[in-house]
């Protein structure tokens, strides 16, 4: 979608980039030119990955071992990426964690796992690269991968919809405050997309004999990662250049389509609409 050396020169660190919709968006930055860093927990998932990009893309990755919740760590891959690359530009806070349950049935231990990586994780990060844009000067962006129940909030994910509408408001909260910089934050709020980390714990093979995710969706697939990283590349690059606070939602339809009060109808066959139609012009002529 973009030419090739939109993200020349530019260098981004994607939390959790190794595996699923980061390691794809890390791949389409290394295509249009950008350095990349990605880190997540596990050092030979990252390293693995970072190897087989750097081959695949011809681009410059750099693989490390961080836990986004940590703070430390954050600031040691922020510091072996400016040592390496010159600067950091781009943030892509995209780990999370989640699991689908009761929530009941969770320990608090539980609960504070999720809000851990998804929240604190991503102001950890935010804060950290904020910090070091603003003392030097630099225009710096921050992409932050949340989904749409960020703001309607959902049933048995509910520890990952407390993080995700917290990053959503640190998002709109900091493109205010820190617009005098030149900073830009922006979400993507992504429908389903088809990952080993998100299905194995949202959609397990038992759930989706009894409920198919596809079937909520108007637009009738799954998403593509080509999509998202095609989108993920738009908002970070200068081609979005006026656009901060937002929320790019990108799901084929499915959380309006959950919300609209009449949308169900779409379960009405076509051929019932005419002696629908009969009987609802007879309810208006009663009144008569
Ligand atoms: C209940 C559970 C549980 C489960 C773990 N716990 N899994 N409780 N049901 N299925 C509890 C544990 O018993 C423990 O509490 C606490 O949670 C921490 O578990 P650990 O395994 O020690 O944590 P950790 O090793 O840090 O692993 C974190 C994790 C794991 C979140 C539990 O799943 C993970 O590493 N996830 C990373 C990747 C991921 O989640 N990807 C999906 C993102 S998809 P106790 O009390 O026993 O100590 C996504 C999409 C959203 O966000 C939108 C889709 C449309
Ligand atoms: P994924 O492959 O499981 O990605 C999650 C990544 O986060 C993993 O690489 C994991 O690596 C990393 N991570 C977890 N805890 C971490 C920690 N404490 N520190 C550093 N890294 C950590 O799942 P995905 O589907 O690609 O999800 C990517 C993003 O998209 C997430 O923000 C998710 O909420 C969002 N999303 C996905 C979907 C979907 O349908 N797939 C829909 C909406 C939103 P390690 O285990 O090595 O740490």
């Amino acid at each position: 979608m973009l030419s090739q050396n939109t993200l020349q020169g530019k260098t981004a660190f994607i939390t959790g980039g190794g595996t699923g919709l980061g390691r794809s968006m890390a791949k389409k930055y290394l295509e249009l030119g950008a350095n990349v860093i990605i880190a997540s927990r596990k050092l030979d998932v990252i390293q693995k990955a970072a190897s087989e990009l750097a081959t695949e893309t011809g681009g410059n990755v750099l693989g490390l071992a961080c836990d986004v919740r940590k703070y430390e760590d954050v600031e040691n891959v922020m510091k072996a990426g400016i040592e390496k690359f010159g600067q950091i530009d781009i943030l892509v806070n995209n780990a999370a964690g989640n699991f689908i349950s009761p929530t009941e049935r969770l320990s608090h231990r539980a609960f504070d796992t999720v809000v851990d990586i998804v929240l604190k994780g991503s102001y950890n990060c935010t804060l950290a690269l904020g910090k070091y844009w603003i003392e030097n000067k630099i225009k710096g962006i921050v992409l932050s991968i949340t989904t749409t129940y960020a703001w309607t909030g959902s049933a048995f994910v509910v520890p990952s919809a407390c993080g995700k509408a917290g990053v959503l408001a640190m998002t709109r909260s900091l493109s205010s405050e820190w617009g005098k910089y030149g900073i830009r934050l922006n979400c993507i709020a992504p429908g389903p997309f088809y990952t080993e980390g998100a299905f194995d714990r949202l959609f397990p093979k038992e759930v989706q004999e009894m409920l198919n995710p596809i079937d909520r969706i108007p637009l009738g697939r799954l998403g593509q990662h080509e999509e998202l990283a095609n989108l993920a590349a738009y908002l970070v690059s200068d081609f979005s250049g006026y656009i901060t606070g937002e929320v790019v939602t990108i799901d084929g339809g499915e959380w309006l389509n959950g919300a609209g009060e009449f949308n169900f109808f779409n379960k009405v066959p076509s051929e019932m609409w005419d002696m629908l139609e009969q009987v609802v012009r007879g309810a208006w002529k009663k009144k008569e």
